[in-house]
């Protein structure tokens, strides 16, 4: 299945595609963490996007586009993944259908007053890579996974936010219409629980 995840920023992409590419045994492909770790690494591609990233705009389409054909082209893609955060434009969507053919595109649906709780109390493992919330943690500093120090993802701050949901809405949203007129769309509601949302997604596939 080559499927892609759309929504907004905090409507649980990363969460979902982390159980649902283990149950489907494809790999996630978060062009999000990819820049984070290009970020962190200081290469070319990183040294390019975090203005950008810093700020909740899109990273350029020269950049991104390039880096997730790349991705692409690696050999465990052969049999499916799972896009988590691109296409985000139309431009991308269209680069998209000239590397691949889409299997199916899932829309995570949450109203922006959810998002903002979710983003300012997220907190992220640079361990595990496991993303979490204050609201279910013991203790905000410590992973319950692994153990490693936890920390806030530097554009989950109130000014960021604001300019990343406006981005979503004013170039990815379009994109849900886009892929229910091709007939591939499949809509969940993000705002139920993690579980409830992770059965309506395989649902949806299945059908
Ligand atoms: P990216 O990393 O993709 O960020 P995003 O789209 O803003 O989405 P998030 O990762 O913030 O949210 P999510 O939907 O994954 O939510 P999560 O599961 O963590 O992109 C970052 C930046 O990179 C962009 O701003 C841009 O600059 C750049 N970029 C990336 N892709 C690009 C592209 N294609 N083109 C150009 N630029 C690009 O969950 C959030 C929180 O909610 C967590 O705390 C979680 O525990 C909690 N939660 C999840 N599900 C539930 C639930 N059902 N109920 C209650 N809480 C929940
Ligand atoms: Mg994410």
């Amino acid at each position: 299945m080559n499927l892609v995840f759309l929504g907004p920023p905090g409507a649980g992409k990363g969460t979902q595609a982390a159980v649902v590419s283990q149950t489907l045994k494809i790999p996630h492909i978060s062009t999000g963490d990819m820049f984070r770790k290009a970020m962190r690494e200081g290469t070319p591609t990183g040294l390019k996007a975090k203005a950008y990233i810093d700020n909740g705009q899109l990273v350029p389409d020269s950049v991104t586009i390039e880096m997730v054909a790349e991705r692409l082209a690696e050999a465990d893609c052969a049999n499916g993944y799972l896009l988590d955060g691109f296409p985000r434009n139309l431009d991308q969507a269209k680069a998209l259908e000239g590397i691949s053919k889409l299997t199916a595109v899932v829309d995570i649906a949450v109203a922006d007053e959810k998002l903002i709780a979710r983003l300012s109390g997220r907190r992220v493992c640079p361990k595990c890579g496991g993303t979490y919330h204050i609201t279910k943690l013991a203790d905000e500093k410590v992973c319950p996974d692994c153990g490693g120090e936890l920390i806030q993802r530097d554009d989950d701050n109130p000014a960021t936010i604001a300019n990343r949901l406006s981005v979503y809405h004013a170039q990815t949203s379009p994109l849900t219409e886009y892929y229910a007129g091709k007939g591939i769309l499949k809509q969940v509601d993000g705002a139920l629980q993690m579980e409830e949302v992770t059965s309506q997604i395989l649902n949806a596939l299945a059908e």
